[in-house]
């Protein structure tokens, strides 16, 4: 049953079962790891196999059990570099003497092995193993090299051991795992103590009583900016227009339909440290939305009267409650640098990420390709284009970004 703080929502554990008798106890930590809201994808090694099933693994975890390097298909679906990168922390648990030497050497001929080599993301070790094992020089110097690397490790609890002996080694119980993990994000959030308003979608702008101009924005940029930000550890606010996607987890979220409202809704969600626009709001809207539905009349064709909607981005860079980071989009077809430039500096916003939607690129896309247009505290400009990542990834790395600029407050 799931616990009613959930400290892990909205983030993704790479958990790596190695061979170790221990292995048993990963069953229920995968368990009490999705009760505390986490996503939780397994890497069972050839080791771990030895202890408990794929079939097990993945029927807790609710995902697919990865065992195999040089799986044709998994590697179609997945990829172990995505596999590597696309999660949150990679914990190692239980962590055999075999597994700590091969990270240590950094030996990749396995998947386990290989993903440890790849990934970007934190990495923390549980350690089990027999306590002569756990006490050899060759083990302690392993860890302490992956130690000194940056891996968390786990001090192994003490005890009498599967094997009979007594000692040092034992893999700590679930919930001492589990809370060393939430201990981990929680004193890790960059972003404690600040608070952040998002906005995300499109608007959508009445015309009579069935119909609207709107937008093809899907949302899914805005709103993975709002859970990057909430899983660093800021207060999040996200106003939402109409999008299909869910509302992010640990998010306060608002939803509206209209530009006026989606400002209103911002305003009244000052005082926030951080703001970043990415909603692509509806530059005009009808002067007098019709009370009734717009009959067709003769051949004519038809006039709208449109007025400008108040322009959000601007609103906030120019507000005497302003952010202290205020970040805008830019969507452009064409001289996308030039016309991001005079947009940094028309909307008073202090960064700019600028996504190239010439031929219908980027809308409702799981992919985006953006450069990130900063202006210094010497007023300089700064571009910076990233690689093609996925929108979750930008996101992170955005945050990430707004975290190394923005001291914590907490
Ligand atoms: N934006 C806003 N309110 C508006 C229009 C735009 O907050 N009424 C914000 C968007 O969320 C984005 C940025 O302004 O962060 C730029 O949006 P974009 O559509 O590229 O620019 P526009 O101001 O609409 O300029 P143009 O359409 O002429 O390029």
């Amino acid at each position: 049953m799931a616990t009613t703080s959930q400290n892990l929502s909205g983030l993704r554990i790479l958990l790596i079962i190695s061979g170790s008798v221990a292995a048993y106890k990963s069953l229920d930590l995968i368990r009490r790891l999705r009760d505390e809201g986490a996503d939780v994808r397994c890497i069972l090694t050839s080791g771990g196999a030895q202890f408990i099933t794929p079939l097990s693994v993945a029927s807790l975890s609710e995902n697919k059990a990865y065992t195999d390097l040089f799986s044709l298909t998994d590697e179609q679906e997945m990829g172990h570099i995505r596999l590597a990168r696309d999660c949150d922390l990679v914990l190692v648990a239980p962590a055999s003497a075999n597994i700590i030497a091969r990270a240590a050497q950094g030996l990749a001929d396995d998947l386990a092995s290989t993903v440890l080599l790849a990934t970007d993301r934190p990495v923390m070790l549980a350690p089990a193993m027999n306590p002569v094992m756990w006490q050899n020089k060759a083990v302690q110097d392993n860890v302490q090299t992956l130690h000194k690397r940056g891996y968390r490790v786990i001090t192994p609890g003490a005890g009498d051991m599967a094997c009979g002996e007594t000692g040092t080694g034992r893999l700590p119980e679930v919930p001492d795992l589990v809370r060393a993990v939430c201990d981990f994000f929680q004193d890790n959030a960059p972003l404690k103590g600040l608070s952040a308003l998002v906005t995300s979608g499109p608007t959508f702008e009445p015309l009579d009583p069935v119909r609207f101009l709107g937008n093809r924005s899907s949302g899914k940029q805005g709103h993975a900016i709002a859970e990057a930000l909430a899983m660093a550890g800021a207060a999040v606010t996200l106003v939402s227009g109409p999008v299909q996607v869910p509302d992010p987890a640990r998010v306060r979220v608002l939803h509206v339909e209209t530009a006026q409202q989606m400002l209103d809704a911002c305003l009244k969600s000052l005082p926030a440290d951080i703001a970043v626009c990415a909603a692509a709001v509806a530059d005009y809207r009808a002067a007098e939305p019709a009370e009734q539905k717009i009959k067709k009349s003769g051949e004519a064709g038809l006039s709208l009267k449109l007025v400008q909607n108040p322009d959000i981005l601007a609103t906030l860079s120019q507000s005497n409650r302003r952010p202290k980071l205020v970040v805008g989009f830019a969507a452009e077809t064409h001289d996308g640098l030039e016309n991001a430039k005079q947009k940094i500096d028309r909307k008073g916003c202090d960064w700019l990420v600028l996504n190239d939607v010439g031929g219908g690129k980027i809308f409702g896309q799981d992919e985006n390709t953006v450069t990130l247009l900063r202006r210094d505290a010497d007023s300089k400009l700064d571009a910076e284009t990233w690689p093609e990542l996925s929108k979750k990834d930008v996101a992170r790395r955005l945050a990430d970004k707004i975290a190394e600029t923005l001291p914590r407050s907490a």
